[in-house]
């Protein structure tokens, strides 16, 4: 399956296989002054080329559409549509099991977290909930936020149970906490920030993972659903990272902020359409770029995870639903397979934690690949 940038490649390829040298290759050409110029290439010169065929020309550099494959598989698909679940019909996510313990091989220290405390938005289910645990397994006091409290203190119950079992007589089992939020309003976000120092003391780390996709063409999309999706994915992460951020600089402290992103905010995922979600998370990228370069003065890091497909129990009811999805997805990802929350744990951890210091301002792909093809 070609994907159009790839098609571009070729055909911008074999434009320039046929043009001319630079004039500074023919100045440094032995024969430039003395032989007529003779084009290097290994295609048939322009003279002897026979007229194209019809249907050749179609599928190298035809009028989009003109044959039945041209970019077919680099076009959205109105017809695929997907509203967020209610609550009751959201699938609960579990703790990722075995993958923590005692750290017996050895590692940079930097890696740490330990004293410190991360608030984690969305962090009841899917990749907030495994992040939450890598912060957890790092040494690091959690605090769940999430819409849904009863979910989030079930969560918080179920890591430090895990964490218990498999660190069997360990002296100290780092604090998790549960705490409601709506992160796209702003009375919610203070009172939760309040309520989350007050029970931990302080806060250093940041983690925004609430977010949502749906799925509508940009024609149909109900205004009133695109609202609320900007409100929790872009106005979300800018009150939780002021909000943090405000604590930080009133404690003289420094701190680091991970937003999660998505490819989505750097390429048009196919074919389900989504534009508004793909422009909020553009919109998360760059806020975090900009929040860097503003407290970076205060030792204040921001960074952006941007994920690709992600198998979460979110996604994998959508593709239980839509099984010819799943192969679109993966025949458009190099490592032909989609990502697993797990995959997410090392990432958040290293720019959390000293070991990226002086990384700001960054972004970090976890995408199999996706965005580089
Ligand atoms: N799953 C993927 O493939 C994928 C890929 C790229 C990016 N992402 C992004 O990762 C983040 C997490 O996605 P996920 O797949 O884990 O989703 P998820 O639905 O499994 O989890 C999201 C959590 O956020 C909470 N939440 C939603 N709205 C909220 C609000 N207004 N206030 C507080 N909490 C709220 C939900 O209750 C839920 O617990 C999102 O920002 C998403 O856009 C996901």
């Amino acid at each position: 399956m070609f994907k159009s940038s790839l098609l571009r490649q070729v055909s911008r390829a074999s434009t320039t296989a046929i043009r001319p040298p630079t004039s500074a290759f023919a100045a440094a050409s032995p024969c430039s002054t003395t032989t007529p110029l003779r084009l290097f290439t290994t295609s048939p010169s322009q003279k002897d080329k026979k007229p194209l065929d019809p249907t050749e020309q179609l599928t190298t550099a035809g009028e989009p559409g003109a044959s039945e494959h041209e970019g077919r598989f680099a076009r959205t698909d109105e017809s695929f549509t997907f509203e967020h679940p209610d609550e009751p019909n959201m699938p609960s996510s579990a703790p990722v099991q075995g993958r923590g313990g005692f750290h017996f091989r050895r590692t940079l220290a930097t890696f740490t977290l330990e004293d410190k405390v991360g608030l984690v938005t969305g962090g009841a289910r899917g990749l907030g909930l495994v992040m939450s645990q890598a912060l957890h397994l790092s040494g690091a006091d959690v605090a769940i936020v999430d819409l849904n409290k009863e979910e989030a203190q079930k969560q918080a119950q179920n890591l430090m149970d895990t964490f218990r079992a498999e660190n069997p007589g360990a002296d100290h089992v780092p604090q998790v906490t549960a705490h409601y939020c709506d992160v796209a309003n702003p009375d919610s976000v203070t009172a939760c920030i309040n309520e989350c120092i007050a029970a931990h003391g302080k806060l250093d780390h940041l983690v925004t993972s609430a977010g949502f996709t749906e799925n509508f063409d940009a024609i149909s999309y109900p205004y009133d659903r695109m609202q609320k999706l900007w409100g929790v994915n872009v106005d979300g992460t800018y009150l939780f990272a002021t909000g943090v951020a405000r604590h930080l600089l009133e404690r003289k402290s420094p701190g680091s902020i991970v937003f999660i992103g998505s490819m989505s905010g750097a390429i048009v995922n196919v074919p389900q359409p989504q534009a508004p979600y793909n422009a909020a998370k553009a919109a998360v990228r760059h806020l975090g770029a900009s929040l860097a370069v503003e407290w970076a003065h205060a030792g204040i890091r921001v960074n952006t995870i941007s994920p690709g497909y992600m198998l979460t129990a979110l996604t994998k009811k959508i593709l239980d639903d839509n099984p010819e999805l799943a192969h679109k997805w993966t025949s458009l990802i190099p490592v032909g397979k989609m990502g697993r929350p797990e995959d997410l744990m090392g990432a958040v951890t290293f720019l959390l934690s000293e070991a990226s210091g002086y990384v700001t301002g960054a972004e970090l792909r976890v995408d199999g690949g996706y965005t580089v093809t």
